[in-house]
């Protein structure tokens, strides 16, 4: 009863947002009267002006010369000069496509998913982003879908699923496969920790020949989207992945479609529990503010920046 209670009461609040959301608190330029779209236009351009997370969001042989020195993101006091070797393993140009996107689904891993038959809607997309080397195949394909452009790798699944990569490593390979030739980004230059764990990552993609994209996301970038959404009033230790790629979707998307964000442990609509993530209950980093991201987002939705599936497809 208590836990029906919390989930109703949790679903109001929420709608309330939706349905009354304080336009002044946005993070998007304050504007006077005009079409929604108008005002989302110019969010999307300073996440653009500020960020450009087009041409710097991840590193390229271009925007990334041997010799430069990178700051860890997440470790401002640890510097890495960039050797011929590691700049070899750089993407040679950014890997999005000039012409921006029409349709992208990003899929966060909430528990929301689970049931919830997207499968198919997140397919007809585009550019299908995903989230830490997500299961897709066999029980969650109908509800996630397979389609995958782009997915984002934290090392820790590196370290705690594939042993950091020191042994085999075929078990890495072929999970890999179920993302065919998508572009894999690896957060190497956030904490130093993770820089040798990812190269290894990169070079088992190079020498196994698998056809998936191995490309490392920029510091700098990420330091710039930081700063960004802190003068937003967001403040969390670290944004969360699911955050940085709607930030990035944003700049290269026309249309950006959500599914799987949803922070809470109830239904939005039907209030059972749900686990955190649709094919585990790992818990959420203490180093993220989920319910604060989530917030900013439900008004970009409201506002028409993006669209946030919340029910079942
Ligand atoms: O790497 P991180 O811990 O940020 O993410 P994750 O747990 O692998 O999930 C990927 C993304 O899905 C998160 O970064 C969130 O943006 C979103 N998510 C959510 O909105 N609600 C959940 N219950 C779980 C994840």
């Amino acid at each position: 009863l208590i836990i029906l209670c919390l989930g109703s009461l949790l679903t109001t609040v929420t709608w309330y947002w939706l349905d009354d959301v304080e336009f002044s608190k946005l993070p998007c330029p304050k504007k006077g009267p005009g079409k929604l779209s108008d005002i989302c236009k110019g969010c999307r351009s300073r996440l653009r002006r500020k960020c450009n997370g087009f041409d710097t969001a991840i590193i390229t042989q271009e925007n990334t010369r041997i010799g430069t020195k990178l700051v860890y993101d997440g470790d401002e006091k640890k510097t890495l000069k960039v050797t011929r070797e590691i700049f070899h393993v750089f993407a040679k140009e950014h890997p999005f496509e000039t012409k921006r996107l029409d349709k992208c689904a990003l899929v966060g891993n909430g528990g929301i998913l689970t049931d919830s038959r997207c499968g198919k809607s997140i397919d007809s997309a585009k550019f299908v982003l995903r989230c830490n080397l997500p299961p897709l195949k066999s029980d969650y394909q109908e509800h996630v879908g397979v389609k995958t452009d782009l997915v984002t790798a934290n090392p820790s699944i590196l370290l705690k699923k594939y042993g950091s990569l020191m042994n085999r490593r075929r078990p890495f390979v072929e999970s890999l496969q179920s993302y065919g030739n998508a572009l894999l980004v690896l957060p190497a230059f956030s904490y130093s920790f993770n820089t040798d764990v990812s190269l290894r990552a990169a070079y088992t993609i190079e020498d196994s020949g698998s056809p998936a994209q191995p490309v490392f996301f920029n510091p700098g970038y990420l330091r710039n989207l930081s700063i960004f959404w802190r003068t937003e009033g967001l403040k969390p230790r670290r944004l969360s992945t699911g955050f940085i790629m709607t930030s990035l979707a944003l700049e290269i998307c026309d249309n950006v479609e959500l599914y799987g964000f949803w922070p809470f442990g109830n239904h939005p609509y039907e209030l059972y529990p749900l686990s955190n993530h649709y094919y585990d209950d790992m818990k959420v980093s203490p180093m993220h503010a989920m319910p604060a991201e989530f917030n900013i987002l439900l008004r970009l939705h409201s506002e028409g920046v993006l669209k946030l599936h919340l029910g079942n497809c």
